[in-house]
């Protein structure tokens, strides 16, 4: 049997793995994998290229705004700016110190819904961000809303980073993750929050392999569907 095509959302807090147990499972189900934070963050590295966004975080929206109509994004699945991959650019940490604020602005959040809508329209996706299942689509088939405690979610982010050759302090990772979490659950604008009929996985003790797991059972007793 055909497993069906439906739209999976995961919202969540920062590092708690969204993005990796999502690509798991578009990898899983033959489904594509669509990061909504990439967009976000690509906003943000331009912004700051262009010099829209100053040393207080403080953003020119009015250039912001008229740079938007003339900006070509997308989502394929990496992100481009033009024809230029910025991946591993909007991982950097002053685009993580200034993609909360951006994404915070209403003309921002509805540019980027508009392109996750357009994306998403044929379902057989898993996307991630922190508006998915309560904004972009509202009447996704799967919602999981994804937790971990704020020690726990640093200490993944900070391993990461070291990995990867970056100076940090397990600290400035804290803070950072700690700032997020609160403009991205205070803002005025489709803010970070549970949507009802989300299931909530905190995975503070879980490896991936417990998250697929739990996952697999979901898909089979709500979907029917087989692995
Ligand atoms: O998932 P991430 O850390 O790459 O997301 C980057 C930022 O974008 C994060 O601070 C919150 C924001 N974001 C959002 O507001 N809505 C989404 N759907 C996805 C991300």
């Amino acid at each position: 049997m055909k497993n069906p095509k439906i739209i999976i959302a995961i919202d969540g807090y920062s590092s708690t793995g969204k993005s990796t147990f999502a690509k798991l499972i578009a990898k899983e189900l033959g489904y594509v994998h669509l990061d909504s934070g990439a967009l976000y963050r690509a906003i943000t590295l331009h912004a700051l290229r262009a010099g829209m966004i100053d040393d207080s975080n403080r953003i020119d929206e009015d250039a912001l705004l008229d740079s938007l109509s003339g900006l070509k994004i997308s989502l394929r699945p990496e992100v481009y700016l033009g024809e230029e991959n910025v991946e591993s650019q909007i991982r950097q940490m002053d685009v993580s110190n200034s993609v909360s604020p951006v994404s915070a602005i209403p003309f921002v959040r509805s540019f980027v819904d508009d392109i996750l809508r357009e994306c998403g329209k044929e379902g057989g996706i898993v996307m991630d961000g922190r508006d998915i299942g309560t904004n972009v689509f509202p009447n996704a088939q799967l919602k999981i809303f994804m937790t971990a405690t704020a020690d726990e979610r640093a200490s993944r982010r900070y391993k990461e980073m070291i990995a990867s050759g970056k100076q940090v302090t397990f600290e400035e990772v804290l803070k950072n993750l700690s700032e997020r979490d609160y403009i991205d659950s205070h803002r005025s604008v489709s803010p970070l929050r549970q949507a009802e009929d989300a299931i909530v996985l905190d995975n503070t003790t879980m490896t991936m392999e417990d998250q697929m797991v739990w996952l697999k059972e979901i898909l089979k007793d709500k979907f029917g569907m087989e692995f």
